[in-house]
């Protein structure tokens, strides 16, 4: 028995997945619509409020190896960069309630941190699953305790600073998690953690594992 069989998770990441195919649709729409007429204001005036119609979710294939690496490590404390519409939350949501653990996840978009918020209540992942709503760069200083597994999947520019960040944090063996990291953003992260003798990483597709044994 694991959690991802649980009907009302198997439901969500149903409806979250069909939402997300159409992700395609709506960069045509969105390019349509800068080339008809000037940029459409699709963001705050916080530059990271941005993107706010796309899901841009993990694929399946992807969630299933993050809910693995966070159950079969028995992962007690997960921090997500990037919930999105929760996607990856629920993945890693499922397996932090199969380990009794708790995921942390974070999300600066509003219309975006409203939608997770009901997401973790009608998923019934509400004893495992936290949100912290706004940069994550500010809203993590707060977390306690030691991180078991980190999942980066913000903007890609941010990746390097939440490693910094993060790396104080990390418990012996922990692993971080880094997605899209053929993305042109998250190149000072990609040299960065290769550089650091503390981390041991591999790739597996455009999603980059490191373990902290230092
Ligand atoms: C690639 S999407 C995440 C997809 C999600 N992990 C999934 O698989 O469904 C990136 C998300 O990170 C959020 N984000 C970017 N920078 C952030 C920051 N500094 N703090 C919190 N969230 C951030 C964006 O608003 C966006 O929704």
């Amino acid at each position: 028995m694991n959690s991802l069989s649980d009907p009302l998770i198997r439901a969500e990441l149903d409806r979250l997945q069909k939402e997300a195919a159409l992700d395609g649709e709506r960069w045509s729409a969105r390019k349509a619509a800068q080339q008809a007429e000037p940029p459409v204001q699709n963001s705050g005036p916080d530059p990271l409020i941005r993107m706010g119609e796309f899901y841009l979710g993990v694929s399946a294939a992807e969630g299933r190896l993050l809910y693995n690496l966070a159950r079969s490590s028995g992962s007690q404390t997960v921090v997500e960069f990037g919930a999105s519409y929760g996607i990856s939350t629920l993945f890693l949501g499922a397996a932090a309630r199969d380990t009794g653990g708790r995921l942390v996840t974070t999300e600066v978009h509003p219309d975006k941190c409203r939608a997770i918020a009901e997401l973790i209540q009608r998923a019934g992942l509400q004893d495992h699953v936290q949100l912290l709503e706004g940069d994550a760069l500010e809203t993590l200083k707060g977390v306690e305790g030691r991180v078991d597994m980190l999942f980066l999947d913000g903007w890609k520019s941010l990746y390097l600073p939440m490693l910094e960040l993060m790396a104080p944090r990390l418990a012996p063996g922990a692993l971080v998690a880094a997605d899209n990291v053929d993305h042109e953003a998250a190149a000072p992260y990609v040299a960065a953690i290769a550089a650091d003798t503390r981390f041991v990483t591999t790739s597996v597709g455009d999603m980059e594992l490191s373990c902290f044994t230092g």
